[in-house]
């Protein structure tokens, strides 16, 4: 019997009728239609935790040309931008693996256009590719927070000698003489019309500041729409907030900028002391990011090292170093709230039938979905 203490903490949230605008709208956002709440009549939803809203987009997600994202969108598919023209930002955050990988732990360029859990190659990897939704309201990027903003991050996988490996002269060169991209940098940076690194990585973070998640059906219920969560989605929310899930993977984004060792079980032969990597300080050791919750469904395996192989072998570990008792109970419905309340798709990339160098671009026969 657990219930004295979650009513302790039941918290009725008030919701105006009207759908809060965030502000998000990512291009071809279609929004899911009917999350608004009914209009004027103001609706209870029994929550856990205050209401908290969705946080407005960074003033460098606003007013973004739509030509730079689309830029962004067609330099995240092109192998063009690595050493083997067969490695692209795809080959590890695909839209078929909730913008991760299948795999426990990524693998870069010299594997082939194979992508998904079948992917071998000479180029592996520590860390297992994190999904990349909500990276516009990030403080912090990396399983161990090392990069700050998204143009920085942009330029380390391409140029990392195990993953694209790409050289940044030679880039530049092939892509101002392919036309379509000189005429698309021109459009997307008319303020200096050039092909650089820079203008690169803008707008690849461009495109990736559109990876919004907020309409997942947690999101609908905050808003006054009690219905789109059913009663295990409910309980599981519940059983996460008593569990103090939500200390970490604090609500609506589900993450925050705490960096903690969960002590995740080590892989043979592989040596990632996390945050301490970064300070040098032995308590950091071990400690990586609060990552989010949200539009897991499709990245497993789970952790940094992709030690959890399904969600629930992931939530069960998280319960454990919780301390508090638990049952299987608790692991399903923790795993039902995170799997099915915390998933938007909406904003899903959609593959491009092609890429403006030409390259055939990864191939995922074994995509999830
Ligand atoms: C070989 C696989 C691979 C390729 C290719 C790759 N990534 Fe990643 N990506 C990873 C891994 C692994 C991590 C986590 C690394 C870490 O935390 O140390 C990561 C992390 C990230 C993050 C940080 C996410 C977070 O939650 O902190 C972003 C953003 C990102 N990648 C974007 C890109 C972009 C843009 C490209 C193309 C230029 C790209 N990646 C290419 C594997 C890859
Ligand atoms: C003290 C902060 C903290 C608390 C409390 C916490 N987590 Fe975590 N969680 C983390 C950190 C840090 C990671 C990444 C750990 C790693 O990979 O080494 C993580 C990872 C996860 C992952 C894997 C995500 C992925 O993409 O790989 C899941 C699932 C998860 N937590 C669920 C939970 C659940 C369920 C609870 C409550 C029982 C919980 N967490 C409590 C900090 C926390």
């Amino acid at each position: 019997m657990r219930s004295p203490y979650r009513w302790a903490s039941l918290v009725l949230a008030v919701v105006a009728g009207a759908c809060g605008d965030s502000g998000t709208q990512g291009p071809g956002g279609s929004g899911t239609p009917g999350t608004g709440g009914s209009a004027g009549s103001p609706t209870e939803v029994a929550l856990p935790w205050p209401l908290t809203e969705f946080p407005e987009l960074p003033d460098i997600a606003k007013d973004v040309p739509e030509e730079r994202i689309q830029l962004g969108y067609l330099l995240f598919f092109d192998p063009i931008l690595s050493i083997d023209k067969q490695t692209a930002c795809v080959t590890c955050h695909s839209e078929q693996w909730g913008m991760a990988d299948g795999l426990a732990r990524a693998v870069g360029h010299g594997a082939g256009l194979l992508a998904g859990p079948g992917r071998r190659g000479p180029n592996n990897l520590r860390r297992n590719s994190p999904t990349l939704y909500n990276l516009a309201f990030r403080e912090s990027l990396f399983w161990d927070g090392r990069a700050v903003t998204l143009e920085e991050q942009a330029l380390t996988p391409m140029f990392a000698q195990d993953e694209m490996a790409a050289d940044p002269a030679e880039v530049v060169v092939d892509l101002a003489g392919i036309p379509e991209y000189a005429e698309r940098f021109a459009d997307a940076f008319s303020e200096d019309p050039r092909v650089t690194i820079d203008h690169v990585a803008s707008a690849l973070a461009a495109y990736e500041r559109t990876f919004i998640s907020d309409l997942a059906k947690y999101d609908a219920y905050v808003a006054g729409r009690p219905e789109l969560m059913n009663e295990d989605q409910v309980e599981g929310m519940f059983r996460f907030a008593e569990m103090g899930c939500d200390s970490c993977h604090a609500p609506p984004l589900f993450e925050s900028e705490t960096f903690a060792n969960r002590n995740v079980p080590e892989v043979e032969g592989i040596v990632d002391h996390g945050l301490e990597e970064l300070t040098g300080l032995e308590e950091d050791r071990g400690r990586f990011r609060a990552i989010t919750l949200r539009n897991l469904r499709n990245s497993q395996p789970y952790f940094h090292n992709g030690s959890a192989i399904t969600m629930k072998d992931a939530v069960r570990h998280e319960l454990v170093q919780s301390g508090m008792p638990f049952t299987e109970d608790d692991v399903h419905l923790i795993t039902v709230f995170i799997n099915k309340a915390l998933r938007d798709e909406t904003r899903e990339a959609i593959r491009p039938a092609s890429v403006p160098s030409g390259l055939q671009l990864s191939i995922d026969p074994s995509g999830s979905r």
